[in-house]
């Protein structure tokens, strides 16, 4: 039975990985925590009356009418990662601007969408929260050229937590990806996926297949190819959905297959947000040897141009990203 918890599992990885610093860690901890807060917030939401829209309405940055989970997801993520006095400015969905925190050592920025798929949080479907770091390139005030707007490549860990059945949160520090299971019992999150390796191949796609006339041809020649049946190649592709984009990664990462949210008319740049949406998961997914592309080039070398910026995306089982943008050439 597993029983080496997040924090045993981070000490543990820091004598190994340099890479995997104290301060590193007591983010990553934090993230957890936040991750058991949000937990019994998620699991309490129609019994406390958090259901629905938040009053007042507001629109977030990126154009969503924000729920009231978001708000409290984003209030969850700024006090956990604040009480660190690590981090000097997050990066958050829920946030126009980036957000500055206090903390003479904040060394660190957090990129964050703290609840992902809050369309599914009135229907106990899961959702999630993801989540970049990046490490500042020097100390002193926020300068947001040059700390904020930067490159997938240059995050020093990416994680996200999984509120399905159970929460899982998931993490890598550039030395594989490793998952784990929240233990109520325990109040910890416990190892259950050490050094997590996404399938080569995998026989599902996963997309909004509402969109499909507003697709490009080479899209669309796509899912004609892995829908058209041929025993050989395990074809017809199966569909699944969640629409969270944690859960439809978090599923390919374990059973294989592809997710992908590519550009149309009506979202010109795909609709997931570069920053703290696709660059984390795309971390993430490399790390246990899988792909993530925009179509034509890799998530993780996009230059950002501005914090909420979207790129269209399709992620998972490296095989299978790579035939999605044969199809795009
Ligand atoms: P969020 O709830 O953080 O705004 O993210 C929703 C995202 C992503 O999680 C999901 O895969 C996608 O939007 C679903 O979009 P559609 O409803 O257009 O399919
Ligand atoms: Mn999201
Ligand atoms: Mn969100």
């Amino acid at each position: 039975m597993a029983t080496k918890t997040l924090s045993e599992h981070l000490e543990d990885e820091g004598r190994r990985t340099p890479a995997l610093t104290v301060d590193l860690a007591t983010l990553l901890r934090q993230m957890g925590e936040c991750g058991r807060r949000l937990t019994l917030v998620v699991r309490r939401a129609a019994l406390s009356g958090s259901l629905g829209l938040q009053a007042g309405g507001e629109i977030n940055a990126t154009g969503d009418t924000q729920k009231k989970l978001d708000v409290l997801a984003d209030e969850a993520v700024l006090e956990r990662i604040g009480s660190t006095g690590l981090v000097g400015a997050v990066v958050s969905e829920e946030l126009k601007e980036p957000r500055a925190l206090p903390g003479r050592e904040a060394r660190y920025v957090l990129c964050t969408d703290p609840l992902d798929g809050s369309s599914n949080t009135d229907i106990d479907a899961p959702m999630g929260t993801i989540f970049g770091i990046h490490r500042k390139a020097a100390a002193g005030p926020i300068d947001p050229a040059r700390d904020l707007i930067r490159k997938g490549s240059e995050q020093v860990a990416a994680g996200y937590i999984l509120y399905g059945p159970s929460t899982m949160m998931v993490y890598t520090a550039g030395a594989g990806a490793h998952g784990f299971t929240l233990d109520e019992e325990r109040g910890a999150f416990v190892l259950t996926h050490e050094t997590m390796k996404c399938p080569e191949r995998g026989t599902i796609y996963s997309a909004n297949l509402g969109n499909l006339n507003r697709w490009s041809p080479g899209v669309r020649r796509y899912v004609d190819h892995v829908t058209a049946p041929d025993p050989a190649t395990r074809r017809p592709y199966s569909l699944r959905y969640i629409g969270a984009l944690v859960g439809d990664v978090h599923r390919s990462l374990i059973n294989g297959g592809i997710y992908f949210y590519p550009a149309d008319a009506a979202h010109p740049d795909g609709k997931l947000r570069l920053m703290y949406e696709c660059a984390p998961m795309a971390m993430i997914v490399e790390q246990a040897g899988g792909r993530a592309s925009t179509g034509t080039g890799r998530i993780l070398d996009i230059e950002a141009r501005t914090i909420h910026q979207r790129t269209p995306l399709a992620i998972g089982s490296a095989a299978e990203v790579a035939l999605y943008e044969s199809f795009l050439k």
